[in-house]
């Protein structure tokens, strides 16, 4: 069954505490955690300080989702904060290898995410190094924006290139998932599904984990 992983860019800053535990009693798999340096993305968002923080308050493995220029710099800083999943844009480094590579002697797993318009195919070389691809389904910078179609055939073609090599490696997809589209991108091949404003924007969140992990089983069902 695909794993839900809620992203905390969308909750009430002033109330963050009680948003992870709402989602923890909702069943979530995940704490999806949006690291914007200013630079790779206009956006800025949290630093290392925070992830330690909520590392205090959940058993929820962290999954942070990096959005930096110079990943290298930042990787170890969010590790020794708690990270247990960390994610850097193939568009953001000149050097994937070395970066993946470093993430995962640190002890994380280790995943590229990539941009609407970066084919898949650029990973070819690495593909087999990683944990996870992490398929944006927005531009990265900001929750809250409306999928971009175009990406549902690259999960599947990620899927079927994944599977064709006989690979262990997961599908998150991220942007733009509302309880709508859920389980199509689940059935196009999605493992660990992204929801922000889908969820804390909702007038109930904990219902909205809830009902969005029942969609879940039942794709796997079907
Ligand atoms: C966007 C972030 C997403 C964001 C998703 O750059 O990477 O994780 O929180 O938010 P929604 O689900 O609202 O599109
Ligand atoms: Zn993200």
């Amino acid at each position: 069954m695909a794993y839900l992983a809620p992203s905390i860019l969308s909750a009430d800053f002033t109330r963050i505490e009680e948003a992870v535990k709402t989602i923890e009693e909702g069943g979530a798999d995940f704490l999806h955690v949006d690291i914007m340096d200013g630079h790779f993305v206009p956006n800025l968002t949290f630093g290392p300080q925070l992830v330690a923080s909520l590392k205090q308050k959940t058993a929820l493995p962290l999954d942070v989702h990096l959005m930096v220029e110079h990943p290298r710099q930042f990787v170890p800083m969010f590790q020794e904060a708690g990270a247990d999943w960390i994610s850097i844009h193939l568009e953001a480094t000149a050097h994937i290898h070395k970066d993946i590579t470093q993430i995962k002697e640190l002890g994380c797993k280790a995943g590229i995410a990539l941009n609407p318009a970066t084919p898949i195919h650029l990973m070819n070389d690495i593909i087999r190094e990683l944990d996870y691809v992490l398929i944006m389904t927005v531009n990265p910078g900001w929750g809250a924006q409306k999928f971009v179609d175009t990406t549902l055939a690259k999960i599947s073609n990620l899927k079927n290139w994944i599977k064709g090599q006989k690979l262990e490696i997961l599908i998150e997809v991220d942007g733009g998932i509302k309880y709508d589209n859920l389980q199509e991108i689940a059935l196009a091949g999605a493992d660990i599904l992204v929801v922000g404003s889908g969820i804390f924007k909702s007038p109930e969140p904990l219902d909205m984990v809830k009902k969005m992990k029942e969609l879940l089983k039942e794709a796997d069902s079907s």
